[in-house]
């Protein structure tokens, strides 16, 4: 067993002594993400730079130590979390912005900038970075990039992979790798920066990131279609896709999580659940027209719209939505959360059949997410206690991504595989993807230090 104590003066050497931490009261806080907990890591890492990372990776390397690179912890299937004796990278210290460029609309960051802090900067400069993950207040943009985050705006902009142009990242042996380029275009090589988006820290560690902004739109409109029920929400997604307005954003949001946001005080305004939420943005006319449109496509089929007055209601309705996954953890604190995709023409078929597998094992369930993109958040609440509960959520979760397959989908849209997702894997990849997946892996990280038993089963 690997004596870490000792590396504590090469740690402190590179860091300086107040950024090693160890000891289970400064360490215990990095032992879970939103949904799992694992073990407290051996260290806690703080480092300020690239070269900082440099050399903690050298020295995990020659001595084989295993490194968990971690934004804010905000993931969902315990992709920065330990499970055996690690050292852990905090990358929260390295939040700069070190450029933005608004002429070519980039702009370079470090790994640990939150989110919304980028959001609101670039905001300032006329600009829009639109990857919008619901926790944005919190979480990191190179957490996002780690796991290629989505959110609630993908529908029209696409995801983080969309907005990522370049990386520095410090490989498995301490060497400095720059991927891609500042310029929007660029073929040279193979993509190498799409290769780290995703990786879910299993590569490489993701230090500065260059990424592509846009004009921030004039004009944001928010607008709730209420449904008789589920299937006919996705019948609204259908209508909307399919007609000339693009939103930046359709969610949708079941009965089940209306009452766990409104029991979490949350002020949905009398809108009633299932529903859309519909967000359209972009020159003022344009958006207002728009408005008008959607209003006219969705109450044909059957909805009740309403349409936020000001940007506070808008906001008020945004912020209920954010707090969705936390408003159902408060409501029933032993829930599995799932994170599923399939193709919009599947999405009604997709939902009633969940509905059904919910039923057979009679187990309560709640559904929201991203629908305007086909992923969806799938919870299923059951009582530890109850004899027979686990073996039932296993079978729930693997019945859940048998028909999300089936129906041509994918088991995770956006949150990852890290640790609970790794199970099942190979129903999604072939063998042949596999072993080339195990290759690429090996190739990076030949002494298997990197975030070590991430996404992949053991074998
Ligand atoms: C959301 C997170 C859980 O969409 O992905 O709320
Ligand atoms: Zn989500």
């Amino acid at each position: 067993m690997t004596d870490f104590a000792k590396y504590f003066d090469s740690f402190a050497g590179v860091l300086g002594a107040d950024n090693v931490w160890r000891g289970e009261r400064e360490c215990a806080p990095y032992n879970h993400d939103n949904k799992i907990t694992g073990l407290t890591p051996i260290y806690v890492l703080r480092p300020g730079s690239v070269p900082e990372v440099q050399g903690v990776m050298r020295i995990c390397n020659e001595h084989g130590l295993p490194v968990i690179a971690r934004g804010a912890g905000t993931g969902n299937v315990g992709g920065a979390v330990c499970e055996g004796p690690a050292v852990m990278l905090d990358m929260m210290r390295m939040d700069r912005i070190i450029a933005l460029d608004s002429v070519s609309m980039t702009v370079k960051v470090e790994a640990g900038l939150i989110t919304q802090k980028l959001q609101t900067t670039v905001e300032e400069a006329g600009l829009f970075y639109p990857p919008d993950p619901a926790s944005a207040d919190a979480c990191t943009i190179g957490g996002n990039a780690a796991t290629n985050a989505g959110g609630l705006r993908a529908v029209k902009y696409g995801v983080t992979k969309d907005y990522v142009l370049g990386l520095r990242v410090v490989l498995a042996d301490g060497r400095l790798l720059e991927t891609g380029r500042a310029t929007r275009k660029g073929v040279v090589g193979y993509d190498l920066t799409s290769l780290f988006v995703g990786s879910e820290g299993t590569l490489g560690v993701i230090c500065e990131l260059t990424l592509k902004l846009v004009r921030r739109p004039d004009c944001r409109k928010t607008m709730a279609a209420s449904f008789m029920d589920i299937e006919h929400c996705a019948e609204g997604v259908e209508k909307i896709l399919q007609s000339p307005v693009l939103p930046s954003g359709i969610e949708m949001v079941d009965e089940y999580c209306l009452a766990a946001v409104e029991r979490s005080g949350k002020d949905l305004r009398g809108i009633t659940a299932p529903f859309l939420l519909i967000e359209l943005d972009g020159r003022k006319n344009v958006v207002e027209e728009e408005a008008a449109l959607l209003d006219e496509i969705l109450t044909k089929i059957g909805a009740k719209t309403r349409v936020a007055e000001n940007e506070k209601q808008s906001r008020e309705i945004w912020d209920a939505r954010r707090v969705i996954s936390d408003a159902l953890k408060e409501m029933a604190p032993k829930k599995i959360a799932e994170d599923v995709a399939v193709p919009i023409s599947a999405l009604a078929k997709t939902l009633g059949e969940i509905e059904q597998l919910a039923k057979r094992l009679a187990l309560q369930h709640a559904v929201y997410g991203h629908a305007g993109d086909g992923n969806l958040h799938v919870n299923v609440f059951f009582d530890p206690d109850e004899q027979g509960a686990p073996e039932k959520i296993e079978e729930f979760r693997g019945a859940l991504f048998d028909l999300t397959l089936d129906n041509g989908g994918t088991i995770s849209g956006e949150h990852g595989v890290g640790i609970s997702k790794r199970p099942f894997i190979a129903r999604e990849l072939s063998a042949v993807s596999l072993d080339l997946h195990r290759s690429m892996k090996e190739l990076f990280d030949p002494r298997g230090i990197l975030n070590p038993g991430k996404i992949w089963p053991r074998k």
